[in-house]
């Protein structure tokens, strides 16, 4: 049976790589490797998962430099030389081993005001919004965003820019942007125009190519952007 050679990280922020040999299987993942682990060889490593099947977003790490949902990710594809590195995400505190601490996150998700804004009580009837209007168009793949992290910890600019609200608290502006039942447009618009908003991004692409889902925050920003430009000439930013 061949074997891995897998370094993991231990410790907090100031830890350091530990190695383990894993023996490889057919059709492993990332996240199987991890499991192996914890159960066979170190069980106090700390890491985070729950739905196994690309869902819940939680099982996201650092594998061989990249940030990748590791229930997804099959050994076969990275680990050609038989050897893994599995390190936290980055961009975000390390609590213990592969474990962040996502508190930074979403509070930039509440910072982009990220959450729906209606004005309808229980006793009103559901508020309708038709499949083919344009504004439902623009938004058909970014509401799927599961809110793993993995875009945030591969953006460059939120390294430099710790403050930088980052790819998926705006992914999530701009799907509320385009809902027509939301009644927050004006306050959201002005909580993405800000420094570390959406004028902030590069470009570069980074949490666009690594998004598992194959969302494209990207774009999103980029639609952010000209929205706040016409608010602003509107005179209403
Ligand atoms: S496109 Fe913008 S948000 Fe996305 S990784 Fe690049 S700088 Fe960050
Ligand atoms: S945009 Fe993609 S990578 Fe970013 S949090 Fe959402 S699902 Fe994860
Ligand atoms: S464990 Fe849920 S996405 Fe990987």
């Amino acid at each position: 049976m061949s074997l891995l050679r897998v370094s993991v990280w231990r410790g907090g922020e100031s830890g350091e790589f530990r190695t383990y040999e894993v023996p490889r299987l057919e059709s492993q993942t990332v996240l199987d490797v991890v499991t192996f682990i914890q159960r066979n060889l170190e069980p106090t490593l700390a890491y985070r998962f729950a739905c196994r099947v690309g869902m819940c977003g939680s099982c996201a790490m650092t594998v061989n430099g990249k940030a990748r949902w590791t229930c997804r990710t099959h050994v076969a594809n990275v680990a050609a030389e038989d050897h893994l590195e599995i390190a936290p995400l980055n961009n975000l505190p390390v609590i213990r081993d592969l474990v962040t601490d996502m508190s930074r996150f979403f509070d930039k998700w509440a910072q982009a005001l990220g959450r729906f804004q209606g004005v309808r009580s229980r006793h009103d009837d559901f508020p309708r919004v038709l499949p083919g209007s344009s504004q439902r168009q623009q938004i058909d793949a970014a509401i799927e965003c599961i809110g793993c992290g993995v875009c945030y910890s591969s953006c460059d600019v939120v390294t430099w820019n710790p403050e930088y609200l980052g790819p998926a608290a705006l992914n999530r502006a701009w799907t509320l942007i385009n809902d027509e039942r939301d009644t927050a447009r004006a306050a959201r618009l002005a909580a993405v125009a800000g420094d570390a908003g959406c004028h902030a991004c590069h470009t570069h692409l980074s949490c666009t190519e690594r998004c598992p889902k194959k969302l494209s925050p990207t774009a999103g920003i980029a639609g952010l952007k000209r929205a706040v430009a016409a608010a602003a000439l509107r005179g209403e930013l």
